[in-house]
């Protein structure tokens, strides 16, 4: 048998893994089925289970139809190339009833990836197709549906790349990283576009929870929700050169659901960040002190504590954000009388450093610290926030407030913190706001929340 045929009977043999030693090339069963949609799961699994240690994995420049969960983890020293589209179905009853657990917030998982000493490359063109249009139209702008499943999550991993990943149209949050240490995304790009009446809600772009030594660097997220979060217990978080559009900006947060596990979040740089109509710009969010049931959140949550400290935003250009810089510690109760007042999870020693902004209505920043809770060492350092109308020279419109309002409640040391507070931060803000302050305080509209 000459090369070219046992090659040939290998990649029969082996169901379109062609395994040569430790690589596994990827072929989709589409290509011997007429082009019929045949679920090639089992041969992704099958790559993994044969080229995950010590070994690579090839997608080939093909599409793969992706109908049933991965769970690939556990690698070691593994390399995954991927050259081709992987095309996750919009069956909606299967993915509700399979997708895998990430424990947080009951949320799941269409793939659960991860190791010791891996790279994921995203080559040629390859790409993760969560065909999110479904469970947007699905969703009708609801928030956090019962199994919707997170696109990618790395778990339990450390020293693990992931490079020039590019997901289009999320199902819901694009990537997580989960219960891991030294693991960075560097140019990833997602864009999450409804074309539907139902937008884009949850499509976060990147999230960490229980994880440490994060890098982010080089991304671009068009989404409908948070473009980075750092949930709880994420530790020495670096995003830099990070382009976000749409959605609700970049957070720490939310944090403070679950009494039972405090959240720390420390040491977090946000570097370079460019943000176009958003929402939110540069902020905090937590759970007010008390627990309460949220229907739009379908969860309890709050009377979670913990500790967010040395936070730091730097070099952010912000076009048409509805609220620029903000800390909320009730964004879930916000307007609802329930407790807003009472968080424990003490925030401390954040600088807002080098932000050029407009603001879509006439409020730069609201700072708002619980009354249990007052944050010490928050800081301005050139700070430049106008309104668009006033950019242009035009007055704000519903409003007895015509100028620029900086809010703040329960913030230490304001002289010398370089924030120009003007007026008390409220404490029924939510995270969202659709028009502009009046002398009262109070936004012409505030909504629930619904990203989370
Ligand atoms: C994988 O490679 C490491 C060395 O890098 C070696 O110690 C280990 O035995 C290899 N594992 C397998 C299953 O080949
Ligand atoms: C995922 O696969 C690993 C083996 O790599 C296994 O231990 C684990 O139970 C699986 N998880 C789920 C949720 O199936
Ligand atoms: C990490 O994995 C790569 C293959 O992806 C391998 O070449 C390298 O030797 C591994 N590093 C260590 C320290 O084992
Ligand atoms: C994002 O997706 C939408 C809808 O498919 C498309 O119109 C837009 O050009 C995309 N943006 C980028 C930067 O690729
Ligand atoms: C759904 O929310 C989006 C904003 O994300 C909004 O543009 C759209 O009008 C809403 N759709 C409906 C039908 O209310
Ligand atoms: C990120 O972009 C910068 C500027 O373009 C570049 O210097 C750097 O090498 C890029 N980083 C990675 C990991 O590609
Ligand atoms: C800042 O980020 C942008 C991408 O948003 C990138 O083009 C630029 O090179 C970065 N600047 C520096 C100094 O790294
Ligand atoms: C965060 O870490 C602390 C220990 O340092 C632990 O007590 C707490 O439960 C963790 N919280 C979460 C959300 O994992
Ligand atoms: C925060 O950074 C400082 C200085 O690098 C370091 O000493 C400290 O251990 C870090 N904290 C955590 C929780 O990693
Ligand atoms: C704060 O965090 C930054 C990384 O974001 C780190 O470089 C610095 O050392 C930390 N400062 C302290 C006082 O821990
Ligand atoms: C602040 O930014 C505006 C544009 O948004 C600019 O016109 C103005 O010169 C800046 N002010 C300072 C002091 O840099
Ligand atoms: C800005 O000015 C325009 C009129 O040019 C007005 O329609 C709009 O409501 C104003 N926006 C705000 C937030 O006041």
């Amino acid at each position: 048998m000459n090369l070219w045929l046992l090659t040939l009977w290998v990649t029969f043999a082996a169901a379109w893994v062609d395994n040569q030693g430790t690589t596994c090339t990827l072929y989709p069963e589409s290509l011997t089925h007429h082009g019929q949609v045949v679920d090639d799961s089992p041969s992704i699994q099958q790559a993994f289970d044969l080229c995950g240690t010590n070994g690579t994995v090839i997608f080939t420049e093909n599409v793969f139809h992706v109908n049933t969960v991965l769970n690939t983890t556990n690698l070691l020293n593994c390399h995954v190339r991927l050259r081709g589209e992987l095309r996750f179905s919009t069956n909606i009853p299967y993915w509700r009833t399979h997708a895998i657990s990430v424990v947080l917030q009951d949320q799941v998982t269409a793939w659960l990836f991860g190791g010791h000493n891996v790279t994921l490359t995203g080559e040629n063109g390859g790409f993760y197709n969560g065909q999110g249009q479904a469970w947007y139209n699905a969703n009708r702008n609801e928030s956090n549906q019962a199994g919707r499943p997170i696109s990618f999550t790395v778990f339990n991993s450390s020293d693990l790349v992931v490079d020039g990943l590019r997901i289009i149209q999320p199902q819901f949050w694009a990537t997580f990283v989960w219960a891991s240490r030294n693991v960075s995304f560097t140019n990833l790009f997602v864009n999450a576009t409804s074309d539907s009446e139902w937008g884009t809600m949850n499509t976060d772009g990147y999230d960490s929870w229980q994880s440490d030594d994060l890098l982010v660097e080089n991304a671009t997220i068009i989404c409908g929700d948070d473009c980075i979060a750092a949930k709880g217990n994420t530790t020495n978080l670096l995003a830099r050169n990070i382009y976000c559009e749409g959605g609700t900006g970049i957070t720490i947060g939310s944090i403070g659901q679950y009494p039972e596990t405090p959240d720390y979040n420390l040491n977090t740089t946000f570097d370079n960040v460019t943000i176009k109509h958003a929402m939110d710009g540069a902020y905090i969010k937590t759970w007010q002190g008390t627990r309460i049931f949220t229907p739009s959140n379908g969860d309890w949550g709050g009377g979670g504590t913990g500790l967010v400290k040395n936070i730091t935003f730097r070099n952010f250009d912000m076009e048409d954000v509805g609220l620029p810089i903000q800390v909320a510690q009730c964004v879930y109760s916000a307007g609802s009388n329930k407790s807003c007042n009472t968080s424990t999870l003490q925030i401390e020693d954040v600088k807002w450093e080098n932000i050029r902004a407009t603001s879509r209505f006439n409020i730069a920043s609201s700072i708002y610290c619980s009354d249990e809770r007052p944050c010490p060492n928050m800081s301005f350092e050139n700070v430049n926030i106008t309104s668009l109308n006033a950019t242009r020279g035009q007055a704000y419109y519903d409003t007895d407030v015509q100028y620029e309002l900086f809010q703040c409640s329960n913030v230490l040391g304001v002289n010398g913190s370089g924030i120009p507070c003007n007026q008390a931060a409220p404490s029924n803000f939510s995270q969202w706001i659709y028009g502009n302050v009046d002398s009262s305080g109070w936004a012409t509209a505030v909504s629930d929340h619904l990203g989370n």
